[in-house]
């Protein structure tokens, strides 16, 4: 989460170039004023140039991001669209609001999409996949890859934890026909508010950057209020602002990534050690983003309890053991769609889910966090595992 802790003169450098070439802070028109002054379009294609040069898309967020994609590859009312039990709301906000049936799967002790149940949910009417890469671990992306490739179903990589992270040395969000990124305040790298589409294919873009501005197909034979149009859309364009931001954020992934990694390793040593502490399984070749370090124990009222005894000496944890619910389908009893393609019962839908996530303590990591604090986590263990 730490893209927040180092917005600083880079970032306000960028913005100052928007100032000085004319003020235009919407990503296209006034061309006569603004200089030749474009961040969203240089954004896009510095984001391209790092992810295998993969079509870049820049929206207004994350949930934005995956709107975009959906609408991109067609979907359509009745289409089934399968996500993970373990993600935030806004990935099955997505798939409800671009009038599919959301369906999700179990998570496994990767605690992202378990392959098997996938396997189990896909039928004749699914038209996509979106995996997510949770708090920054890869997904088993490799094999979901492949088996989305043998039934003819699109894949795709919500990133929104995982911009910069790997598997096998390749960039999650490049194993996907289209991947989609966050850049929210509590991300990797942030613009405030503001998201990315990366497609492989040169059409699918195309549906992208029509659909998330009003179905304009910018026709540069065309003044913009003249301009051609080929299908419906809506207003999901990230302002030149934002994209400044992210251009001197883009500079800092690297840093915080290593920053990130070193302190979790830092902090990991001191506990791995602990008889009854067992840690998050990642697919092999897996470069995470360090984003949390999350561990199981024992039940329930043991992570209830570790997180009590983290408080008392100002560590909060993230998302897990106390936030799930904001992130756990099971517990989302407020979108009715959910409810039916659930067949009613989605109060018990997700049992392995359940029972794994319930015992986990996941514990934020930055870049600049007090690291000799978090030694203290061992002392903690060490009692309430007595
Ligand atoms: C997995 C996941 N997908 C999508 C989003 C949505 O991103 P945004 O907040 O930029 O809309 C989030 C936000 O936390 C997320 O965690």
């Amino acid at each position: 989460m730490p893209g927040y802790e180092l917005v600083g003169n880079e970032e306000l450098k960028e913005i100052s170039e928007i100032f000085s070439n004319g003020s235009i802070l919407c990503r296209r028109g006034f061309d006569n004023i603004r200089n030749k002054c474009f961040k969203v379009e240089q954004f896009e294609k510095e984001f391209s140039s790092k992810f295998e040069n993969r079509f870049a898309l820049a929206v207004s967020s994350g949930t934005a991001a995956l709107r975009v994609a959906l609408a991109s590859i067609g979907i359509k009312e009745g289409d089934e669209v399968i996500t993970q039990s373990f993600t935030f709301v806004a990935t099955v906000e997505a798939i409800i609001e671009s009038k599919a049936i959301p369906i999700c799967t179990e998570i496994d002790e990767t605690l992202n999409m378990d392959l098997d149940d996938l396997k189990k949910k896909v039928t004749s009417k699914t038209k996509a996949v979106i995996v997510v890469h949770m708090l920054g671990v890869p997904s088993n992306i490799e094999k979901i890859s492949k088996f989305c490739k043998e039934k003819n179903i699109y894949l795709i990589e919500d990133t929104a934890w995982g911009c910069g992270g790997k598997l096998k040395e390749k960039l999650l969000g490049t194993w996907g026909d289209i991947s989609t990124f966050s850049f929210d305040f509590a991300k990797i790298i942030t613009t405030g508010e503001g998201g990315m589409v990366l497609y492989k294919n040169l059409e699918l873009f195309k549906n992208g950057m029509a659909w998330h501005d009003h179905g304009h197909d910018n026709n540069p034979n065309l003044p913009r209020w003249e301009d051609s149009r080929s299908s419906s859309g809506f207003n999901f364009r990230m302002s030149e602002l934002q994209a400044a931001v992210g251009i001197a954020q883009l500079k800092k992934l690297d840093y915080i990534i290593n920053s990130q990694r070193k302190n979790r390793d830092y902090i990991l040593k001191s506990i791995d050690k602990i008889d009854g502490v067992q840690f998050r399984a990642m697919p092999d070749g897996s470069y995470d983003t360090a984003d949390a370090l999350i561990f199981s124990l024992k039940n329930k009222d043991l992570a209830l309890l570790c997180r009590e005894e983290l408080l008392k000496i100002n560590i909060s944890t993230k998302i897990l053991p106390e936030a799930y619910t904001w992130h756990f389908a099971e517990t989302w009893i407020h979108m009715p769609e959910l409810i039916r393609s659930h067949n009613f019962k989605l109060s018990n839908a997700f049992p392995i889910s359940r029972e794994l996530l319930s015992r986990c303590v996941s514990i934020p990591i930055s870049v600049n966090m007090n690291i000799e604090n978090f030694m203290k986590i061992k002392n903690i263990l060490l009692k309430i595992l007595k």
